[in-house]
């Protein structure tokens, strides 16, 4: 994505941004496991309704139901590895939710999103 993204400007990545966040929320069907969405329900009200309102609907933060549960994997992937940089206060609670729940803590977060259909 890096080098398709060197030959837009700044205009154009505002007119992109501008044009994603008119799109409306899709809640896409698919495959989740009940047990786990449900323990991430808890979860997720514990450590990131905070930030991520209305079980993670369009807010302030990024949107996280309903989101495409393959892209939350990579992404979750990409923080807790470095590849991405934390949002301010957010590792936090992340890691508060790993030392509650244990390794599925982040397992059972994305099929709670998943579940959001
Ligand atoms: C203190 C506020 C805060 C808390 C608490 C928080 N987040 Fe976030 N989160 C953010 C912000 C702000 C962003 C968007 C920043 C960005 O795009 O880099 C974000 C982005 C994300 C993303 C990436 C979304 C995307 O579209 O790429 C995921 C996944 C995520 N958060 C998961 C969680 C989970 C799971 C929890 C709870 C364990 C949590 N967050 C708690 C503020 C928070």
């Amino acid at each position: 994505m890096n080098r398709i993204a060197k030959a837009y400007s700044d205009e154009q990545f505002k007119a992109m941004a501008w044009f994603f966040a008119s799109q409306r929320l899709y809640l896409k069907p698919q495959v989740y496991d009940a047990a786990l969405a449900s323990r991430g329900a808890k979860l997720h009200d514990k450590h990131c309704e905070k930030c991520h309102e209305n079980g993670g609907r369009p807010g302030d933060a990024g949107t996280l139901a309903g989101q495409w549960m393959p892209y939350l994997e990579f992404t979750m992937d990409d923080y807790l590895n470095g590849k991405r940089k934390w949002p301010r206060k957010m590792k936090r609670k992340v890691d508060a939710a790993i030392a509650e729940e244990g390794q599925d803590a982040v397992s059972t977060l994305i099929h709670y999103y998943g579940s959001q259909q």
